[in-house]
Order: C-alpha cells, then structure tokens, then sequence
C-alpha cells in the first residue's frame, strides 16, 4: 500500500503546505492523488470566499474532457449570496496560489484548474507503483462509517445469473451473470462484505416432466458429457409430447373463451363527457350457441378427465412433483442427481466468466414453513384475499394500480415462483442481516419484481425492512443482429456453451492469421477463449444496462474499434513493450517523472490521475459502461503516445527518441508505460475480464 510519509514530503519538497483537512468534508489522499488537489483547492477557495468546506467540496466536479481542465468549480454551485459569478470566478482565479495547479482561468462563471504536470507525474505514478492491483479502488467505502476505519462493513448480497435447471440457459441469464459477477466486483473494491448468490429455479412441476422425459429419452453418457445441453434436449421433447396430447384441451378451451365471451361482451365503456355513448352491435345470442358452448364444456371436461385417467404427461409431472413436494425419496433423488450435475456444469461455465458463487440456493431450499407464515401476514393484514378458492394480492386497492392483481397461492394450495420469493427474501434477510441486496433481474419480470417488492413493503416488519434494503437491477434483452429476440426453440441460438465455444473458435482463427506471434502464445486455445469472453462482456457493457443490444459475433471480435480484443491488444502490446525494455521494478520506482515532458505523456499521465475518480464515480452510478469509456479513452491516449512526432526531429516518434537517450529517460518512459499497464489491467479485472500478456 501507499506509503503517505513519501507522499507528504515530497509535497514538502515541493513547498506545500501539509495536505489540509475539514470537518465534514472525507477526503481519501491516502488512495487518490487528485484529492490531494481537492484538499488545497478546497482550502484556497474557503480562504477567498469562506464558502463553507462541504460545499466547496461538492461544487468541484470533475471534467467530460481534459482540455476543460482536470476539475472544475462551477462557481454558481458555491451558493454564495451578493456577488455576480462571473466576477466571483474572476477573483477566485486571481487570488488563487497553490504551487501544484497552474494559475487557473476564469471562464465565464466557471474556474478551470489544471495541475502542472511534473508534480501531478511524480504524485500519480508514485501512487499507482506502490498500489499496483489496488491502484482507484478505495476500501473505505463499504464501512460502516467511512471516516472510521475500523467501523463494520457493510454486507451485501447480490443474486444473479440463477437458471433454470433443465430449461435453456439463456441470453437473459448471460447477462444477468455478467452484470452480476461486475456488481460483486465493485462493491468488492469498495470494500463491502460481499456474498454472491445463485438463486437457482431448481423447483416444480418441470421436475415432473424432466424425469419422464430422460426415461423415454435419456441417456447417462451423455447425461455426465453435458448435462445442461442434455437435459434441455430431454426437456424440449417431453414437452412436444405434452403439446401433442394436451393440443384438444387446447383447442377445446379456446373454443369454449370464445363462445364465452361473445355470450357475455364487455360493457361498452362510459362516454367521456360531452361525447355520444359508443352504439353496441345488435348482440344476440341464440339457444343453439347456448348449447352449443354447453356441448363444448362437456366434451372438454371429458377430454381432461381422460387424460388424467390415462395418465397423461402433464398428470404424471404433476403426480411425481406432489411427490417430491412430499418428501418422496426416489423422487428427490433423481432432482438432486439432476441439480447436481448441472451446477458442476454451470460451475465450468461461470469459471470460463471469472466469476464464484457463494451460495447456490434456489426454490427448492424455501421452506414451506415461511411461505406458510407469509400467507398467514398477507392474510392478517388484509393483503390477500380469496378469489374462488385461490388466493390473490389485489395491489390495485393498496396503492399500485399499475401493479394490477397477482395470484399468491394457487387452488390446489401449491406454491408459486413469487411466494417462494417472498419467503426466501425473509430467509435471506434472517440469515444474512444484509445492508443491501441486489437482484439482477431481467427487464421482462420488472412487473414481477415491483410487485414482489411492493407486497413486502405491505407486509411490514420484519418483511418491509429488508424490503427497504433491496433493489432491483433491470437490464435489456439481448438480440441477433436483425433485432429479433434469440431463442432456442426459434433456434436462432445456441446454448451459451455453444456460443462461448463458437466465439473461442472464431477467435482462435483470427489469431493463428499471425504464425510468427501465434508460436509464442503458451496455450493459444485457452487465449482464444479469454479474448473471446472479453468480446462478449466488453459488447455486453457497451451501452447502459437498461438498453436492449444486439449479439454480433462480427462486430465484439473485432480487433478495431472499442471491443474487448481492441483492451486485451492494448494490455498485451504494452506488455510486450515492458519486457523488451526490461526496466526492474525498482529502478521504475526511482525514476525521475519530471522527465516527461511530451504533450502526449503529460496527457496519459493526467489521465491515469483520473482512474479513484472514474472508480468513485462508477460506484455511484454502477454502470460498466462508465469504466469501459474510461478505458477507451486512457489505451487511445497511450497508442497516441507511441505514435507522437519529435517536435524536434519530424521523422523521428517522440517517446522512442527519449527511449534511446539516456537510461533514465528510458526509466521514466518505462514507469509511464507501467503504470498505464496497471490501470489497464485494474479497470479490465473490475469489469471481470482478464487481462493477457501475449495474443
Ligand atoms: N430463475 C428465474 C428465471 O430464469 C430468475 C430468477 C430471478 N430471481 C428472483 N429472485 N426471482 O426466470
């Protein structure tokens, strides 16, 4: 970690001032160098115009572009009554003096501060050799109280990724892993305590069918070589049977809707005021329909009972489910073999990710009991009511009529996927005393989800207070390149190891296109894979979460523009740079950074400046996207650095000239390098990618 004695008498050394502190106002000099800036800025302006600390610090905000400074006061922002901004941004430029930041300039109602380079080089890169790997991530922010550092941290749960065993793990899991495994991440860095959770839809009927759909078509080798794409296969064929025998009740049932409902048509709606009453169409309805729609229910009702008598399918699932429900050991046997066998799956394909769980619940682990008692609060207060036999939530008449009614318990008294999670909210709440926990959700169950969360602020204590302590994280859908939704069952896609698999491949291709680099990878299948996952996080994180975006194995592989392989390129051309120069570490650490003196290296190294900044502000906003632009924005000025012309020698790249001059100059440039290196890989590693050294 940072050793802050160097830092402070460097700054001695450069005629500072000890770095000031406020009351109120939690600065973190120990692990970002612009809130060095911050504190005596912060102290120069309360001396001018004894605007109070906590706004001063408020107001200073950091910059979309560094030619707009590296911070900004807008002077508006300081609430100080009596003086016109203009003029007040006028004298704060005047009377400002502080030796690390160039005599700033007033513009229009704003102040513009740029730290002079030499210092900001020497401060910045001494953090970022110091703090390597923890370089922008600042731990203090999980505490409980962050300006105490021994306070608790703060515990947080994230639940995310959670598949259906059995069912097709699809687009929306994948991104619901990725947005997860980041989330987890960051909070880590921002030293909370964090359990990350499997929620796995492991329960119900489908168990039912999965079972007799591996009798009939399964097979225990394939079984232990994929079970995931195995058990899929055995699902969808089963449920075509289904189809097959359920199709009259269907057909039947859909007959008796319509007939139904050209008996009784809904009421015409009131006119609005002032204008005529819509006509109703002459409606009659004749003894023949009438039995007519009588002949139906019977036949439809036979049709079910035969099949029940048979029994069918869909009674089988049923049956055997009750019996799992039940407690049933042969049953519960075949589900755990199942469950087993897929996470040991899902395990190899969440490593492939980076990412860990912690705790692999699911709907099968919610007790009974909890979902009992919850019915009994929903019952006691009012919440729920009966509806033939049922019981619903009718959010309508408790303040959410966007939220319309919802079943909670159905007739045959089964539980229901949003029973088992309002249970399991309780259980984890119980469990864990979280401070905070997200669900990574997909956008299409935002109603699901609103109305979960709005049913527990009803319930009250303890429901409502862990209730108060969750959120929802929505995200968009994923889509193939035309727009439309991708599904297996369209057969667009491709489960996600067959997609996984086919990016590798593609990857790996593109690679062997260089023989001379491709001999010197170690294992070049397995740096295929690790590029191809950095294409599919980094398109992933391309746009904010809530947007939809398009799957375009062309475009993430791209080794051109702002993709995962253009980051992964970066970090290993700059790697390569690193060990042809062979500069030891501590001879970086020594060097003098008043050397770079370059337009571009100044610009790079006020850039890396900016990383405790980008960090803390990802944090507010928890998009990846504000990393990933970040990133982009810091490799393109560094390959804008190796490319820089002497302002000397037009023919001769500035930073090759001071490679060859002299050896401390190499040093110096070297650190640079380094030190772009480090933030490369730290943003890379917060977004879950893993940074390769050679490609
Ligand atoms: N297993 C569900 C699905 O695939 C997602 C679970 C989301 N989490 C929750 N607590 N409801 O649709």
């Amino acid at each position: 970690s940072l050793n802050m004695d160097e830092i402070t008498s460097q700054l001695q050394k450069l005629g500072v001032s000890q770095i000031p502190t406020f009351s109120g106002v939690l600065l973190y000099p120990q692990h970002n160098p612009v809130d060095v800036y911050r504190a005596y800025i912060i102290e120069q302006i309360h001396k001018i115009t004894e605007a109070d600390p906590a706004v001063i610090n408020n107001a200073v905000a950091w910059t979309q572009d560094l030619k707009h400074g590296d911070l900004v006061l807008p002077v508006p922002a300081l609430r100080l009554k009596g003086k016109k901004p203009d003029e007040l941004a006028k004298e704060i430029a005047e009377k400002f003096e502080c030796l690390l930041i160039e005599k700033p300039a007033a513009d229009k109602t704003f102040v513009r501060f740029f730290f002079k380079p030499a210092p900001l080089a020497s401060l910045t890169l001494k953090y970022i050799l110091q703090q390597n790997t923890q370089y922008g991530f600042n731990p203090n922010l999980g505490l409980e109280d962050p300006s105490k550092p021994d306070s608790r941290r703060k515990k947080l749960i994230v639940e995310y990724s959670s598949p259906n065993i059995a069912k097709e793990f699809h687009t929306g899991h994948l991104r619901s892993t990725i947005i997860g495994g980041f989330m987890i991440k960051l909070y880590k860095a921002a030293g909370w305590d964090t359990t990350s959770m499997n929620y796995l839809g492991d329960w119900g009927k489908q168990y039912g069918m999965l079972s007799q759909g591996f009798e009939k078509y399964g097979s225990d080798e394939e079984l232990k070589k994929d079970p995931i794409k195995h058990l899929n296969e055995v699902y969808v064929k089963i449920n075509q049977d289904n189809a097959k025998e359920q199709k009259p009740v269907k057909e039947l049932a859909e007959k008796k809707d319509e007939l139904e409902k050209f008996k009784n048509p809904p009421k015409p709606k009131k006119p609005a005021k002032g204008k005529e009453a819509e006509t109703v169409p002459e409606h009659k309805w004749t003894d023949e329909q009438e039995k007519e729609l009588q002949s139906v229910i019977a036949e439809l009702e036979k049709v079910q009972e035969e099949l029940v008598q048979k029994p069918s399918i869909d009674e089988k699932a049923r049956q055997f489910f009750k019996r799992m429900v039940d407690g049933d050991k042969e049953a519960l046997q075949y589900w755990q073999s199942f469950r087993d066998l897929s996470i040991d799956a899902y395990k190899k394909m969440y490593a492939r990710l980076n990412i860990a769980f912690d705790d692999y619940s699911g709907e099968s682990t919610v007790n009974v009991e909890d979902m009992d008692k919850a019915a009994e609060v929903l019952e006691k207060r009012g919440i729920s009511e009966d509806s033939k036999g049922a019981v619903i939530v009718d959010l309508a008449k408790h303040g959410a009529p966007k939220l319309g009614k919802t079943l909670v318990k159905k007739r045959d008294g089964t539980s229901l996927y949003l029973t088992r999670d309002i249970a399991a909210n309780y259980e984890r709440f119980e469990k864990y005393h979280f401070d905070k926990m997200i669900y990574v959700v997909a956008s299409q169950q935002d109603v699901h989800m609103a109305q979960f969360f709005k049913i527990l602020e009803l319930m009250g204590p303890p429901y409502s207070d862990a209730i108060a302590r969750c959120e929802h994280i929505s995200f968009g859908m994923v889509k193939d390149p035309k727009g439309q939704t991708m599904s297996t069952r369209k057969g667009t896609v491709v489960s996600l190891a067959d997609s996984l698999d086919s990016s590798r491949d593609f990857m790996h291709d593109v690679m062997k296109k260089n023989a001379e680099k491709y001999e010197q990878v170690q294992d070049p299948e397995a740096t295929a894979d690790t590029l191809a996952i950095s294409a599919i996080m980094v398109q992933d994180y391309s746009g904010k979460m809530v947007n939809n975006y398009s799957f375009d194995m062309e475009r993430m592989t791209s080794f051109e523009g702002d993709t995962g392989p253009y980051l992964q390129y970066s970090h290993a051309r700059v790697c390569s740079m690193e060990r042809k120069a062979a500069v030891p570490h501590d001879e970086l650490l020594k060097a003098d950074f008043s050397l770079i003196t370059a337009k571009e290296g100044i610009e790079l190294v006020r850039s890396l400046a900016q990383w405790p900044d980008v960090f803390l502000n990802t944090y507010k906003t928890r998009e990846p996207v504000t990393v990933l632009t970040y990133l982009f924005k810091m490799t393109h000025l560094l390959s804008s650095c190796y490319d820089a012309k002497d302002v000397n020698n037009k023919n001769a790249k500035t930073m090759s000239v001071m490679y060859a001059e002299s050896p401390e100059k190499k040093a110096a440039l070297m650190a640079l390098y380094d030190c772009s290196r480090q933030v490369l890989a730290n943003g890379m590693r917060l977004l879950g990618l893993t940074p390769v050294e050679r490609m």
